[in-house]
């Protein structure tokens, strides 16, 4: 992927941590200059410091997903700084708690909605008619749970189902016009989202986790990242609209 993106622009969101950062530092590495959005400013600075000492080019931008006004200023922050917006990954997301439906508490089901699926939109909403002036690709961070259910997991499931609805639909209205739009759905990959989950500090929890993935581990950030920065890449021109399973197998079972 090397000089890829040279003289390009790229944007992620939740770019402060996990599959976020390594993707912005993926998209560095490839030569583009990439705006680092994400509501943890000192996350967010940090990814930016790390995009320096590799010698790439990068911006913080504060942003909360579920917030139109916000979003619009992230992507204008963007488009000051670097004059062109190439390819956006909206990765941005949060787990939610763990309950079965019926007792899933709807302001958290609220929440989970509007940050992973509403912020989704939104980015989108925002990024597409700058991506439409020269051409472009959008990648979405969805999930295997973009695919298949999960007990106790009812809004982030949900909202992972959605943003694979919505690369679809945007793919089917876009393409044509030069931007690609495809979703990435990882399986369990190990980011401070796991760790804060409680899955990975448990060994016998850990254990089980492994065990769903018929390749015998979890995935890194690193390995969504490259396949991101694929995704976006002309190498894969005539990928669009699709959910792409980066899962170590577990939607194969
Ligand atoms: P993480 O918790 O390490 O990183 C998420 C980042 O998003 C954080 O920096 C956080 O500050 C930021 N963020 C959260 N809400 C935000 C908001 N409203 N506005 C701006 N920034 C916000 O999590 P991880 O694991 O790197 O997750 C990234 C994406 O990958 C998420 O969409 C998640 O659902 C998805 N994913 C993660 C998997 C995993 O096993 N870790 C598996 C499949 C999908």
């Amino acid at each position: 992927m090397e000089a890829t993106f040279n003289n390009k622009a790229a944007l992620v969101t939740g770019a402060g941590s996990g599959i976020g950062r390594a993707t912005a530092l993926a998209f560095a590495r490839a030569g583009a200059s990439v705006a680092v959005a994400d509501w943890d400013e000192a996350g967010a600075s940090e990814t930016v410091r790390l995009i320096d000492a590799i010698g790439g080019k990068a911006i913080g931008v504060k942003v909360d997903v579920s917030i139109p006004a916000q979003v619009e200023a992230m992507v204008d922050q963007a488009l000051k700084a670097f004059g062109r917006l190439d390819a956006a990954c909206n990765n941005a997301g949060i787990g939610g708690p763990l309950a079965f439906t019926a007792d899933y508490p709807i302001d958290e089901w609220d929440k989970v909605i509007a940050i992973n699926l509403r912020g989704v939109f939104l980015c989108m909403r925002a990024e597409l008619p700058h991506l439409l002036k020269q051409g472009g690709a959008i990648v979405n961070v969805a999930s295997i749970l973009g695919n298949v259910g999960f007990a106790n997991a009812s809004a982030y499931t949900a909202a992972k189902h959605g943003v694979v609805g919505l690369t679809k639909t945007a793919a089917l209205e876009y393409s044509a016009k030069g931007v690609r739009v495809n979703a990435i759905c990882p399986a369990f990959i190990e980011t401070p989202m796991l760790e804060k989950a409680g899955l990975l500090a448990d060994p016998v929890a850990k254990q089980g986790l492994i065990g769903v993935h018929p390749i015998g581990r979890l995935g890194t950030s690193e390995e969504i990242a490259d396949t991101i920065v694929w995704l976006a890449s002309p190498a894969a021109a005539f990928v669009t609209g699709a959910a792409v399973l980066a899962d170590g197998g577990y939607c194969a079972q």
